[in-house]
C-alpha cells in the first residue's frame, strides 16, 4: 500500500509553485491526489447548497441530493428537514433508490432494514438477541436553513455560520428568503472539472464575448470603468436615507477568502443593472410579482455566495441559485434553480420559459467554454497564463482553494 506521504509531497510543490496572479497548474485539474485531498478538504467540509423546503412540504417528502460518490436523503421529518447519508448501517447498500419520493419509513432494498425519517434504526431482521439497534442509526448530515435554502455539511463539527447570519438577516428580509418557492430547476451536465466551472463563475471578463445576452442587462460585463461609473450612476439613483437601500448597498466579507478559520466563507454585494433594465429577462423587464419586503425596482442585482459551490444572483423579482457539484474528476454539474415568491403563480404572475429564458442561454454558453477550457488544460502544451484585471474574484478564489488545500 502507497504511503500518504508522497501524495502530500507533490501536493505540497504544487501549492509551493503557485504563481499568484495566474491559473492553476494542469496537475490541479488532473492529478489524483488532488481530488482526494478537495474531497476531504473541500467537499466533506463545506457547507453546500443542496435544495429548497418548497421541494419537501410535507412529512415523508424526500429528494436526494448526491455529488461526486456521495448521496444524501435530504428529508421533511416530523421535527424539520433532516438530512442522512443515504448509506445503509448493514452493508452499505443505497436505501432511497429514486430521486425524490413519499415515504412512511426509510426502508433498505437489500434486506428490508427499516429507518425512522429522523434516521434512527426501527427494524432489523433476525439479528443476535445482542444487538443494539440504537447504535445503528443513518449516518447524520448537518442542516443549516437560510429562509427555506436547504444547506449540508458533512464535517463533522461543521463550519460556523453564525457570522453569515448575523451579517445578512436584514438581506434576508428585505429580498423575502422566507416566502420564495421553487419555481424550476435543471442540472446541466459539464464535461469538466468542478474548478473550471466556479473559476468560470467567478469573472465576467468572459461575458461580453460569450454571454451577448447577459452583456446588455448586467454593467458588470462591462470595462472596469464603464462598470464603476455605472456603479456611481446606480448609487446615485437610489435615495441615500432609506433602510432599504442601505440593506441592499452593503458589501459585506467583500471577498469569500476573507472568512475566520472554523467559519464558512460568504459574500453579498449588490451590483447595477444597465439604465432601464429592471431584471434579468428578454427585455430587460419584470418576469415575476417583487420579492419579500420591496416595493419597486432599483435597477440592480445582488451576488450571495455561501461555501465554496453555492452562488445566488438576487433580483427585484426572482431569485437564481446555481451549484456546481463534482460528478469525478474530470466531470461536474451545474444545478439551475428559478426562486420565485411564493404566492406567484405559475402561467398567472409568470411565465416558466420567459422566467428561465435568460439563466438557460447563458449556463449552455457557459458549459461550452468551460468544457473548451478543460480540453486545452487537458494538453502537455498547457501553462497557466496571467489573469487579467476583470478576474480578481477567480484571484481570491484561487486564494482560498490553495489554502484549502494546506497552502500558505
Ligand atoms: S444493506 Fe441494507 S439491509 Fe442489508
Ligand atoms: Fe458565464
Amino acid at each position: 500500500m502507497q504511503s500518504s506521504e508522497p501524495q502530500h509531497a507533490a501536493i505540497a510543490e504544487l501549492l509551493a509553485n503557485y504563481k499568484s496572479g495566474h491559473a492553476l497548474e494542469r496537475d490541479f485539474y488532473k492529478s489524483p491526489e488532488v481530488y482526494a485531498a478537495e474531497q476531504t478538504a473541500i467537499f466533506q467540509k463545506h457547507w453546500i447548497f443542496a435544495g429548497h423546503t418548497s421541494q419537501i412540504p410535507n412529512v415523508g417528502d424526500y429528494f436526494l441530493f448526491e455529488f461526486d460518490v456521495e448521496s444524501i436523503i435530504i428529508i421533511h421529518a416530523e421535527d424539520g428537514i433532516k438530512a442522512h447519508m443515504n448509506v445503509c448501517r448493514h452493508r452499505g447498500s443505497h436505501i432511497c433508490l429514486k430521486k425524490h419520493g413519499t415515504v412512511k419509513a426509510l426502508v433498505c432494498p437489500y434486506h428490508a432494514w427499516t429507518y425512522d425519517l429522523d434516521g434512527s434504526l426501527t427494524g432489523a431482521r433476525q439479528m443476535p438477541a445482542d444487538f443494539n439497534k440504537s447504535e445503528n442509526s443513518l449516518h447524520s448530515v448537518h442542516v443549516a436553513l437560510v429562509g427555506g435554502l436547504i444547506f449540508v455539511s458533512m464535517a463533522e463539527e461543521p463550519l460556523s455560520l453564525a457570522p453569515m447570519y448575523e451579517s445578512l438577516t436584514d438581506v434576508f428580509d428585505l429580498f423575502g428568503f422566507e416566502t420564495m418557492k421553487l419555481a424550476h430547476h435543471q442540472s446541466y451536465s459539464i464535461n469538466a472539472n468542478w474548478k473550471l466551472a466556479v473559476e468560470n463563475y467567478q469573472e465576467c471578463y468572459h461575458c461580453a464575448p460569450a454571454h451577448p445576452e447577459f452583456a446588455q442587462i448586467h454593467a458588470m460585463a462591462a470595462s472596469p470603468a464603464k462598470f464603476q461609473a455605472n456603479k456611481e450612476r446606480y448609487a446615485a439613483s437610489l435615495k441615500a436615507d432609506s433602510t432599504e437601500t442601505k440593506t441592499k448597498l452593503k458589501e459585506l466579507n467583500a471577498y469569500f477568502d476573507l472568512a475566520e478559520p472554523g467559519t464558512e466563507g460568504f459574500q453579498y454585494g449588490r451590483n447595477p443593472l444597465y439604465e432601464g433594465a429592471l431584471t434579468g429577462s428578454v427585455d430587460a423587464q419584470p418576469v415575476a410579482p417583487l420579492l419579500g419586503q420591496l416595493t419597486g425596482y432599483d435597477g440592480g442585482a445582488s451576488e450571495f455566495m455561501l461555501g465554496p459551490l453555492s452562488f445566488f444572483l438576487i433580483y427585484d423579482d426572482h431569485m437564481l441559485g446555481y451549484r456546481f457539484t463534482p460528478t469525478g474528476q474530470d466531470t461536474c454539474v451545474g444545478d439551475l434553480y428559478w426562486f420565485v415568491r411564493e404566492d406567484a403563480e405559475d402561467g398567472k404572475d409568470f411565465d416558466k420559459t420567459a422566467l428561465t429564458w435568460l439563466w438557460d442561454i447563458t449556463i449552455k454558453a457557459d458549459e461550452e467554454i468551460i468544457v473548451n477550457n478543460q480540453k486545452g488544460v487537458n494538453s502537455h502544451a498547457y501553462k497557466p497564463g496571467p489573469l487579467s484585471k476583470m478576474e480578481y474574484f477567480e484571484q481570491h478564489f484561487l486564494n482560498w482553494y490553495l489554502r484549502a488545500l494546506g497552502g500558505e
